[in-house]
C-alpha cells in the first residue's frame, strides 16, 4: 500500500498551525446558521473591518441568503508590531446610510478589544436599528477594555496569528489557514534575509 501524503504545511513561517481550512469553513457555515437564527428573514447591513475581515466577511456572507448591504470601515493597524500601539484610528468611514438599519460589525479578531469598541461607539452615533458584532477569532486573555462580541468563531490562546486575511505587516493573508507565526518572523526585516 502506498504511503499517506502528509498534508502540505500551511507556510515555513508558521510554527503550527491552529486552524485548518476546512475547520474554518465548517464554522463559518454553523456561524451562518446563528445569524440566520437571530435575524430570520429580514434585511441588514454588514460592516466589515478592513483588511483583516475581508476573507471571513466574503465567506460568510455567501452562507447567509438574506437580503444584505456590505460597506467596509478602515481602522488604523499595528504597522509592522504584532502588539497592539495606543489608540486604534478610523481612516475610511462609512458610505451607506445606517439610520434606522440592523448593522452586523464584521472582525476578524477581538484583541484587546480597542478597536471593535471604537467602532461600535461611531456605528452607534448614526442610530442604527440594532448593532451586534461578529468575529472569527476571540483572543479573551488580551483584553484590556469591556467588550464581547455577539458571534464569535473560535476562541484562541495568546499567540499572534496570521493567515485567512490576518496578516504581519501585510503579509499572509492569503493563506487558507490560520497558524501562528513564528517568533524569528515576528519582525518586519525578517524577509529581506529570506
Ligand atoms: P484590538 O483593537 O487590540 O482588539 O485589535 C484588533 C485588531 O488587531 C484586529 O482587527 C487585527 O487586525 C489585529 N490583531 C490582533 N491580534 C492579531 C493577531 O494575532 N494577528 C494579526 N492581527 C491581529
Ligand atoms: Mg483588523
Amino acid at each position: 500500500m502506498p504511503a499517506k501524503k502528509k498534508p502540505a504545511p500551511l507556510h515555513p513561517d508558521l510554527s503550527e498551525v491552529l486552524l485548518t481550512e476546512a475547520q474554518i469553513m465548517r464554522r463559518v457555515k454553523s456561524i451562518a446558521g446563528e445569524i440566520k437564527a437571530v435575524y430570520g428573514d429580514g434585511e441588514f447591513t454588514i460592516i466589515a473591518l478592513i483588511n483583516g475581515a475581508v476573507m471571513f466577511t466574503a465567506d460568510l456572507m455567501r452562507e447567509i441568503d438574506n437580503p444584505v448591504r456590505l460597506d467596509c470601515i478602515r481602522v488604523s493597524s499595528y504597522g509592522t508590531k504584532t502588539k497592539s500601539i495606543g489608540t486604534p484610528q478610523i481612516i475610511h468611514s462609512l458610505t451607506l446610510d445606517i439610520a434606522k438599519r440592523h448593522v452586523l460589525l464584521i472582525d476578524d479578531i477581538l484583541d484587546t478589544g480597542k478597536t471593535l469598541k471604537l467602532v461600535c461607539d461611531l456605528v452607534r452615533e448614526l442610530k442604527p436599528a440594532s448593532l451586534r458584532t461578529c468575529v472569527l477569532l476571540d483572543k479573551k486573555a488580551r483584553r484590556e477594555v469591556a467588550m464581547e462580541a455577539d458571534f464569535v468563531g473560535f476562541d484562541i490562546p495568546n499567540k499572534f496569528v496570521v493567515g485567512y486575511g490576518l496578516d504581519f505587516a501585510e503579509r499572509y493573508r492569503n493563506l487558507r489557514g490560520i497558524g501562528v507565526l513564528r517568533p524569528d518572523r515576528q519582525n518586519a526585516g525578517a524577509w529581506a534575509t529570506g
